[in-house]
């Protein structure tokens, strides 16, 4: 007999899904210095936390280093898309290093925020991950200031200087439920805590979740491509459990899909974080039609039409035609 509709096998696409603005302006700064300067170009940490993306680039002549040290005197390097400390900035000035600063604009809000509430001598509550490259940067702009929060379990039990001079900001890449649940927890026990001027988490990381969690908890399955470093991919896993999808799993490609993973299940949701090309995406789709699931249907929540100018000191070379 015929499946009922209920049974038909469904595969839901999220949108928006994929490259955010920031994103989009870090790669194009290598490709476009690239071919500007000529190989090699060296960038400082991932360009942006994809693996896929970092390899393309490798593959046209970047080269990747985690610190400027392994930088030649006088070379050309580019800052990652997740900010760098003023001393990195101060290193790079030392060393004679010609930079191209391809730090996403919405972060550099977050460390300008930083510095203003530091020059207020306030400490600074930053709701963050540790180790994570933004985090260090943004803590970078104000080390004596910053206190690093990292859920609200930390937030219940944190100890502050001074309750009556306090202000917060969070990385960009967070959970939305989650950090809402810091603050309250922050607010809860410091009232007199002061707010960042706008959103820290920006537009794209409440975008995507936003567009996981309508699709979540009719899914049986929940595929979230992008890389285990990419802290906004590693949360749209977390949100999609939490709306109530059955299952949710992180892929960087097609490949690393487990066939058990696809066993009695009538709904996929897909969606791919910020730093994911969307060939990637196409590449899981292909796949699973290749075993039986219809073509996907997309569900789009909103429509985002950003975009960032290049960085100035790359805009400068090319009207320059170097
Ligand atoms: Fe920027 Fe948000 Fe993308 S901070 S790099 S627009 S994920």
């Amino acid at each position: 007999s015929r499946p009922t509709a209920s049974q038909e096998k469904r595969v839901v696409v999220a949108a928006p899904r994929g490259y955010c603005a920031g994103v989009d302006r870090a790669v194009i700064t290598v490709e476009q210095a690239l071919e500007t300067y000529g190989s090699p170009v060296y960038v400082r940490k991932q360009i942006v936390h994809n693996k896929h993306v970092v390899s393309d680039l490798e593959a046209k002549g970047a080269v990747f280093v985690e610190e400027l040290v392994e930088v030649p005197e006088g070379a050309m390097v580019v800052f990652s898309a997740h900010g760098v400390s003023p001393m990195v900035h101060a290193e790079a000035a030392e060393r004679n290093l010609r930079t191209i600063d391809a730090t996403c604009p919405l972060v550099t809000k977050v460390h300008n925020e930083a510095k203003r509430f530091a020059r207020q001598d306030l400490e600074i509550l930053l709701i963050g991950h540790a180790g994570h490259e933004e985090v260090e940067g943004t803590a970078g702009e104000a080390p004596e200031h910053i206190t690093l929060v990292q859920s609200p379990e930390e937030a219940a039990a944190l100890e502050v200087k001074d309750p009556s001079r306090l202000a917060w900001l969070s990385q960009t890449t967070l959970s939305v439920d989650e950090t809402l649940e810091t603050v309250h927890k922050l607010r809860e026990r410091f009232p007199l805590l002061m707010d960042p001027p706008s959103d820290d988490i920006c537009y794209a990381t409440s975008n995507r979740q936003a567009a996981i969690k309508q699709i979540a908890a009719g899914s049986d399955l929940v595929i979230v491509v992008g890389s285990a470093n990419s802290s906004n991919t590693v949360r749209l896993v977390d949100v999609a459990l939490e709306a109530g999808a059955a299952a949710a799993y992180r892929v960087d490609d097609a490949s690393e899909i487990d066939e058990a993973w696809l066993e009695g299940v009538t709904q996929v949701g897909i969606t791919s974080g910020a730093s994911v090309p969307d060939d990637l995406v196409e590449g899981v789709l292909a796949h699973l039609t290749e075993r039986g699931f219809p073509v996907a249907v997309e569900e789009r929540l909103t429509e985002e039409n950003l975009v960032f100018a290049l960085p100035k000191e790359l805009r400068r070379d090319l009207r320059r035609d170097v």
